[in-house]
């Protein structure tokens, strides 16, 4: 019996199995609305058989986006858009679909990866002012952001509140709040990029105040008995950062104020981190803050074997594992993964026939007949 397959719940949604889509930027949106790319981007993860599938960092404002093609949900259009895609994807697959509220803080004005990713300077087209907790750039020689006063704070807050309203409204079923990556929120966790001396920079928790408050608001926003939860960067691999241990008393903080689950990434803050890359490398990370905070716990980061996400969860690590750019490659990996750890998986009725012959019971229910 496979662990990777058993359900599990977060909160009050089952998921049919722990194989989550990790979000994923497509940098395909105009101005923050969604696009046709949306739909084939979500349509097919949404026929993966994955329990879970997050969309990807989804800007509360128009300066929280990181690059100008990222997704927003700020705006009646943006609203709307989304609405054609999800009303387009929802019907045809089962798994749970919910969504990655972001700002992009001092990472914001980016180019897209294709393009080389770099900040867009200031004064050239297409580049806007970043704003951050502190006025430190990202990387040495780039623009600085704007420090956020206590209307820019009171703004992105009500920001990410209206945008979790928006995806209430869309039915989104659950939201996760991007703590990661370098991006604004963990960018007042990490000591690093926080130099501010009010009452949101100093002390840990002074830090992680505005971040808890971002929770509350979008927790208070958003129906209940819909799960929120939150993406954090473990560590900042980079001496006197953010590392795990303040995730951990995070992580606490945030199951008081009833935050379901967490989803422990890393880095992304600073150029300056050094990560010892392999497969899995940030399990540890989760399997920590799964046995010191209690909450559900989803793992991800070079997980792309199958035997892999069944090992991290059978072991305890994590209760979930998500799955990024093996997802991408293959979009059925949940498929193949079921076929190789002998379970079965949910698969649309139209593609029944594709079960091979050695898979008898690979597709859950499948049946069909033909005169
Ligand atoms: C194309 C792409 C876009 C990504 N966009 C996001 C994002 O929107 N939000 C986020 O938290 N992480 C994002 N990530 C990071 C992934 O969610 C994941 O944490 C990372 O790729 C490691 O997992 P993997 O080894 O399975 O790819 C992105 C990764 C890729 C490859």
């Amino acid at each position: 019996m496979s662990a990777l397959f058993q359900p599990l719940k977060i909160g009050d949604l089952e998921l049919a199995n722990r194989i989550v889509v990790a979000p994923m930027c497509q940098y395909s949106a105009v101005d923050g609305s969604a696009t046709d790319w949306t739909t084939i981007h979500l349509g097919q993860l949404a026929e993966s058989g994955a329990g879970l599938l997050v969309i990807e960092a989804t800007a509360v404002t128009p300066e929280g986006r990181i690059t100008a093609g990222d997704l927003g949900l700020y705006s009646d259009a943006n609203e709307a858009a989304l609405a054609r895609v999800l009303d387009a994807v929802r019907p045809h697959s089962t798994t749970h679909i919910g969504m990655q509220l972001g700002h992009a803080g001092r990472k914001a004005s980016s180019r897209v990866p294709w393009e080389g990713g770099a900040q867009v300077p200031l004064g050239q087209p297409g580049s806007w002012t970043a704003v951050a907790p502190s006025a430190i750039p990202h990387a040495a020689g780039e623009d600085a952001p704007v420090a956020l006063d206590a209307a820019g704070l009171a703004r992105v807050r009500e920001c990410f509140a209206a945008a979790a309203r928006r995806a209430a409204r869309l039915g989104l079923e659950f939201l996760e709040i991007h703590c990661a990556h370098g991006y604004l929120l963990h960018e007042f966790l990490s000591p690093l990029s926080n130099r501010r001396e009010d009452a949101y920079g100093g002390s840990l928790e002074n830090r992680m105040r505005f971040p808890l408050e971002i929770f509350d608001a979008v927790r208070s926003a958003f129906p209940a008995g819909r799960p929120v939860w939150v993406r954090v960067s473990a560590t900042d691999w980079v001496d006197g950062g953010w590392d795990v241990d303040s995730t951990v008393a995070f992580g606490q903080a945030l199951k008081a104020r009833g935050c379901d689950a967490l989803h422990v990434s890393s880095g992304g803050l600073s150029p300056l981190q050094a990560i010892p890359l392999s497969p899995g490398y940030q399990v540890p990370f989760a399997h920590r803050v799964r046995a010191e905070t209690g909450l559900p716990t989803i793992a991800v980061g070079l997980v792309t074997e199958p035997e892999q996400a069944e090992a991290i969860i059978a072991a305890g690590d994590a209760d979930a594992v998500a799955v990024a750019r093996a997802m991408l490659y293959d979009p059925r990996w949940p498929w193949h993964a079921a076929a190789r750890l002998g379970a079965t998986v949910k698969a649309p009725p139209q593609y029944w026939r594709s079960q091979p012959r050695e898979f008898k019971t690979l597709f859950d229910g499948a049946a069909i007949g033909q005169r």
